[in-house]
């Protein structure tokens, strides 16, 4: 997510801002950028440089006296890190600026209108269109930037923080807010505006909160709110009770638990802007700055190589897309792959999948297979990485960075990506109806919601899984796209918890490991819908374990009579249920790492992205 910074007050404003951007650091970016007005109605004085702020700082040495201006640092979705795609965004005037977190989903219609009716754009960013729709409304707007805000932002879909400056009002700054963050520091002759409250906090702990399509206008002395209509509001006021490390969490005690809370903004984040990916794959055309013109329609088989939590990704997929297409999938660990001489040929689709981008085993397995003809096309979080940047092509999910080195969002996010890359391949191949296709992009378009819905009944969770904090270790089962699942929800024991857990498949029970189960041994079943075709097989392996002794704890999105540890998950189709049975499994992991005084962000021996193979 974005860094957004704005200040106007009785003090030099450009120390407040990069002090404050610094505080957003955690946030996240990959550039960062300033604008503050000098001489009313005069350019704005603009610096804005890839990469992190030290370097925008460096670059800041004779910064002229202003007591206003705005600030960003940016985490790349739509074009890479550069210092063009940089904000802040400026009209051809260069008197307006405009610095924006979100993404707005109509930017390339806009920009369409704009170029045809003459104006130059210098980036591939989606924000570059709200200046220059700005500046036209400002026109007609009689100079009041407040009001062409208001036009601007119902011309928008998507979703959006915005901070606007013009130096015909050297110490107004005009903020904007739709499902993305924007709160505001009052000061005593100075006020904030803000992505968070970490901004801004060792200056004022009062703050207002602002609601959905809201506009807020602030100079030194006067705030003022209104409704996309004009209407005047009364905003919330309350006092910042966190500390400026709390604040940096939004409140949660670990990055983690924010992540795990931030999973139903990055799956609509990522259908957001993957689908304009899978749009244009259609059209096969350029599209933002990624470099998706790739033929697929001779792939015969796709690959997945990944490690960790993107493996586990990976297997989901392999189900996935071999129901929907019946195109052969594998699925690799990208540290074995390239050691084995695999069979590679131009007919190959290989798929690396990383968040970080930097894997080192996931990067090397990727060049090997591309070095022997295949087509690569990566799924990442991170704009502008290796991984995707020595790619044919990318589809960049939008979980926003990810702090804790334990992958939530990330996965559910590449769950996404895989969902709309099997539905692209569906319709190259027919083997999907459109009445199909369209019952599946408006199950995965309901998600986020769903999401929401376990994430307010994980609470019972906290004391189920106290009861176990001393297990020598937990076993996980399931079934179909429920198997890699409890592989990830093994994983994220193992690496937060440091307790043994292993995944099975329900079948693979009787073929050995049910020899593990013993009196009291924890067991996490993952069951699928009742008239799921490996329902009734899950029950009687649940019951096997169950008779041994095993203390089972049930995810499934119906009662199962006579099991008192059950979570219940809302009900979807079989192969879309990993993205919800998978939170259980995360606050499982938080809860018992908790419980043992681990490190949650930062457990012991693990790195956020390994880069040594
Ligand atoms: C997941 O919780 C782990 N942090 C780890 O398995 C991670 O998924 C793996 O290292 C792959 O990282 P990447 O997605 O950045 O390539």
């Amino acid at each position: 997510m974005c860094g957004i910074v704005g200040y106007t007050g009785k003090t030099p404003a450009i120390n407040l801002i990069i002090d404050g951007l610094k505080r957003l650091e955690y946030r996240g970016y990959d550039s960062a950028g300033i604008a503050i007005p000098i001489q009313k109605s005069e350019k704005l004085f603009v610096e804005k440089r890839a990469g992190k702020l030290q370097i925008l700082s460096n670059s800041l040495t004779n910064v002229p006296k202003s007591n206003a201006g705005i600030g960003h640092t940016r985490w790349a979705t739509h074009g890479g890190p550069t210092d063009l795609n940089a904000h802040p965004h400026l009209d051809e005037s260069g008197k307006l600026a405009v610095i924006h977190n979100g993404i707005i989903e109509n930017y390339l219609e806009i920009r369409r209108q704009l170029e045809s009716a003459g104006h130059k754009y210098l980036s591939e960013t989606d924000t570059e269109s709200v200046a220059h729709l700005l500046a036209d409304a400002y026109k007609r707007n009689g100079s009041d930037l407040s009001a062409a805000m208001r036009e601007v932002c119902q011309q928008l879909r998507g979703s959006f923080t915005l901070l606007a400056i013009h130096s015909d009002h050297p110490d107004l700054i005009v903020g904007a807010r739709r499902n993305s963050p924007l709160v505001v520091g009052v000061g005593n002759g100075e006020n904030f505006l803000a992505s968070d409250v970490s901004a801004f906090i060792s200056h004022t702990k009062k703050a207002l909160e602002l609601g959905q399509d809201q506009v807020v206008s602030i100079t030194p002395e006067k705030i003022s709110v209104t409704d996309l209509k004009g209407l005047a509001v009364k905003p919330k006021d309350f006092e910042i009770s966190w500390d400026a490390k709390a604040a940096e969490r939004g409140g949660f005690t670990h990055f983690m638990l924010k992540e795990i809370y931030e999973q139903p903004k990055a799956i609509a984040d990522t259908l957001l802007i993957s689908k304009s990916i899978s749009e244009s794959m259609n059209k096969a055309k350029q599209n933002s700055g990624l470099n998706l013109n790739i033929d697929l329609s001779e792939i015969k088989k796709i690959v997945f190589i990944a490690c960790g939590t993107a493996y586990h990704a990976g297997l989901v997929g392999k189900y996935v897309i071999e129901a929907w297409t019946k195109i052969s999938v594998d699925v690799e660990l990208a540290s074995e792959y390239r050691y084995r001489e695999p069979a590679i040929s131009k007919s190959t689709l290989i798929v690396p999948i990383s968040q970080s981008g930097e894997t080192m085993d996931t990067l090397m397995a990727m060049r090997y297979a591309q070095k022997n003809g295949a087509k690569i096309l990566s799924i990442c979080n991170t704009n502008g990485s290796t991984i995707p940047r020595e790619s044919d092509a990318v589809i960049y999910t939008a979980a926003g960075p990810e702090i804790a080195v334990a992958s939530t969002k990330a996965f559910v996010t590449q769950l996404i990506a895989i969902y709309l890359l099997g539905i692209h391949f569906a319709k190259l191949h027919n083997s999907l109806t459109q009445k199909e296709i369209d019952q599946i992009l408006s199950e995965l378009d309901a998600l986020p919601a769903k999401v929401e819905q376990v994430l307010e009944t994980v609470e019972p969770l906290r004391e189920m899984t106290r009861k176990f904090k001393d297990a020598a270790s937990m076993l996980f089962i399931g079934r179909g796209v429920g198997f890699p699942t409890v592989l990830e929800g093994a994983l994220k024991l193992k690496e937060l918890a440091y307790m043994h857990a292993e995944g099975f498949a329900g079948g693979e029970l009787k073929h050995g490991p049910i020899a593990l189960i013993e009196n009291g041994t924890p067991v996490v079943a993952l069951l699928p819908s009742e008239e799921s075709v490996i329902n009734e097989k899950m029950l009687s392996n649940i019951q096997e374990v169950k008779a041994r002794g095993a203390n089972v704890i049930i995810i499934s999105d119906h009662e199962v009579k006579n099991f008192d540890l059950q979570i219940r998950i809302p009900t979807c189709s079989e192969l879309l249920q990993p993205i919800l049975a998978v939170i259980p499994l995360q606050v499982i992991a938080y809860e018992m790492a908790v419980a043992r005084g681990n490190d949650v962000d930062q457990p012991r021996n693990l790195a956020k992205s390994v880069t040594v193979e």
